[in-house]
């Protein structure tokens, strides 16, 4: 297994990955190849943007994506994507793309990551698993209505 920076040109097969993950329960989203490659796209667009995926020969096992940040004291990673295979969880693919993300990460100067999960989605317990920790937050949204 090998995981490396991820280019536009894989996104289309990182995103038939996505879709095989989230369209599936407990998210059941509805993503087709073109908005799940849409949301990919958007995301790998920005100037910051850090992608990663993890490759077994030439098979995408799963990927990473997000962007760095700029703080006041340096620059921080928020994670927005991550997802592995649903035929490939639980091997210890997840934490491999981690591990070697955040190395990468490290080297380019970056100290810390941030991310946004469900209270409830199986991810919770990978992240705390893998040395993340809960932080004071909450999610807020509102609807916007003509
Ligand atoms: C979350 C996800 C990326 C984890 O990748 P993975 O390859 O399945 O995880 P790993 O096999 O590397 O697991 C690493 C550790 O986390 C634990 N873990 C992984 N998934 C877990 C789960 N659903 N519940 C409890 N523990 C879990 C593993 O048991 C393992 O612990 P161990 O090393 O002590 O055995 C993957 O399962 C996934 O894509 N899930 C669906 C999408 C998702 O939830 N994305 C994140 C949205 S914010």
């Amino acid at each position: 297994m090998q995981t490396r920076p991820i280019t536009p040109a894989e996104l289309p097969r990182l995103a038939a990955i996505f879709i095989d993950v989230f369209n599936a329960p407990p998210w059941q989203d509805g993503w087709t190849l073109d908005t799940a490659i849409e949301r990919l796209e958007a995301l790998a667009a920005n100037p910051h943007a850090r992608g990663f995926a993890i490759w077994e020969q030439d098979q995408p096992l799963g990927f990473a994506l997000g962007a760095r940040e700029r703080w006041n004291d340096g620059w921080f990673f928020s994670l927005r994507e991550l997802c592995v295979a649903r035929n490939r969880q639980r091997e210890g693919v997840g934490r491999r793309l981690i591990d070697a993300m955040c190395a990468d990460l490290l080297e380019e100067g970056i100290s810390s990551i941030n991310l946004q999960t469900g209270i409830d989605a199986p991810a919770h317990s990978f992240f705390a698993k893998i040395g993340f920790s809960e932080m004071p937050l909450v999610t807020m949204g509102k609807l916007l209505r003509r």
